[in-house]
């Protein structure tokens, strides 16, 4: 027979399992808030991707390096959803004036919005949760 201390080990092994296996089957997979992109936001990037703006600009630093990192221009301070504005519907001597009709640069700027609400490029002091990752929702921080 086996000695018992090897029971109870192996015993609480298989408790911490079945409890463990328990949360994670019943722990839900809900986003905390909603994150659905609306109808505007969807035609802004389908606008993003025809244009190719990625080709000068990047999404959390992935992209070409002409123009800025647009991540967090809609709440960047000194910036803003009209500063956006403004340079999608004239252009610079660097960036091309697309000639957007109203509803496409209101999808635009609604497109980088749901971008911005997105999270912060680069990331700054990320929440950490007990258990060691990062804290979904939380990487936004205005520090
Ligand atoms: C040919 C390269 C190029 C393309 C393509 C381009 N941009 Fe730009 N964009 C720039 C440059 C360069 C700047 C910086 C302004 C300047 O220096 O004139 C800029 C600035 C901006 C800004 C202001 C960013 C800030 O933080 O100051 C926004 C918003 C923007 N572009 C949006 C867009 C969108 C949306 C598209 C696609 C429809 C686009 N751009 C396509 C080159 C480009």
């Amino acid at each position: 027979m086996t000695p018992s201390y090897k029971r109870v080990i192996f015993g609480s092994f298989c408790a911490v399992f079945a409890v463990y296996s328990a949360y994670v089957w019943t722990a839900g997979t809900d986003i905390p808030q909603n994150r659905s992109p609306g109808h505007q936001v969807k035609a802004g990037l389908a606008l993003f991707q025809e244009k190719n703006c990625i080709a000068c600009h990047q999404l959390y630093g992935l992209g070409g390096h002409m123009g800025p990192d647009l991540t967090n221009v809609v709440s960047a301070e000194g910036k803003g959803p009209d500063y956006a504005r403004t340079f999608i519907e004239n252009g610079t001597s660097k960036m091309p004036n697309f000639n957007f009709n109203e509803t496409q640069v209101a999808a635009l700027v609604q497109f980088l919005g749901f971008v911005d609400s997105s999270g912060t490029y680069p990331p700054k002091n990320p929440e950490i949760t007990w258990y060691g990752t990062v804290a979904y929702g939380a990487s936004k921080n205005t520090e």
